[in-house]
């Protein structure tokens, strides 16, 4: 089989710092990979190098067989890759409903010029995308906040419209930065079969997670960096018991809660 995306030595500086050096990593169609690495290892920059943020200043990135590297973003998103930031970026005071519809035109199909003549094609393009939002609203157990500003919800259910937002596009793969961040142990638990329900309907999906539960439960394959370096690839148990990413983790003077547990 081949990749869907393919990272061909890849890199990026900032001035001085090389922010992700030389990395090359493939996501199978249908597989759950997870990029995991320390604070600052360049996960984020990774993302932003793969949804066109950033242009990196070494290597190329392909999508479909198609060169991506330094696309730009909504061309990206245009080619099927949607995404999640590592801080809740919504529409605070629009309704679950209207941030999902919003994801929905991210990806139109039809012409411009379609969108000024009230063509039948047109309404029946936009009941399309209202029922595609629904149905998405009820898959992530979403449907009873339909109608609620996205501000007045708890911070576990904004996650999970941004999660719906990035699906309204109807991706072929999303990329999820953290999104487990600030979840409690049965949101992210939740999280873990919403991601698995993902997949099976036939998107690919790449995350950044420090929610090593999370990773370990879904990844079909997980790579690890360390100051912008792949350190280690493999299966779940691989990367468990990998000398070199357990030093990685356990070798940082900070005093977060995380781990290869
Ligand atoms: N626009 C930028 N300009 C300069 N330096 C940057 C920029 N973006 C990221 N960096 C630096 O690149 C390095 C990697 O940052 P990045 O945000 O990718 O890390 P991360 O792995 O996502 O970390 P975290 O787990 O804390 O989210 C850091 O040293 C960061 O300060
Ligand atoms: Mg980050």
């Amino acid at each position: 089989m081949s990749a869907l995306l393919e990272l061909h030595g890849v890199g990026i500086r900032f001035g001085g710092l090389r922010a992700v050096d030389r990395l090359s990593f493939t996501v199978d169609k249908g597989q759950i990979v997870a990029l995991i690495g320390p604070n600052g290892a360049g996960k984020t920059t990774v993302f932003n190098m793969i949804t066109g943020v950033y242009r990196p200043t070494e290597g190329s990135i392909r999508f479909e067989g198609q060169d991506i590297t330094a696309r730009r973003p909504h061309l990206v998103a245009a080619a099927g890759i949607m995404r999640t930031f590592q801080t809740i970026r919504l529409f605070p005071e629009m309704s679950v409903l209207e941030n999902v519809r919003a994801g929905c035109h991210l990806r139109v199909r039809q012409q411009w010029w379609q969108g000024l003549l009230s063509l039948p094609s047109q309404r029946r393009e936009e009941a399309e995308l209202a029922e595609r939002a629904h149905e998405i609203l009820r898959r992530l157990d979403l449907d009873r906040f339909a109608h609620d500003r996205a501000v007045s919800l708890p911070y576990g259910v904004q996650r999970r419209v941004e999660l719906a937002r990035t699906l309204a596009a109807d991706p072929k793969m999303i990329i999820l930065d953290e999104p487990a961040a600030g979840l409690n142990d049965n949101e992210s638990a939740a999280l873990s079969e919403t991601i698995f329900g993902i997949r099976d309907s036939g998107i690919t999906v790449l995350l950044v997670e420090h929610d090593m539960n999370v990773v370990m439960s879904v990844a079909d394959k997980i790579v690890v960096i360390n100051f912008g370096q792949k350190i280690a690839e493999g299966g779940p148990d691989d990367i468990r018991n990998d000398a070199q990413v357990i030093e990685a983790y356990l070798g940082r003077d900070d005093d977060e809660e995380e781990g290869v547990s």
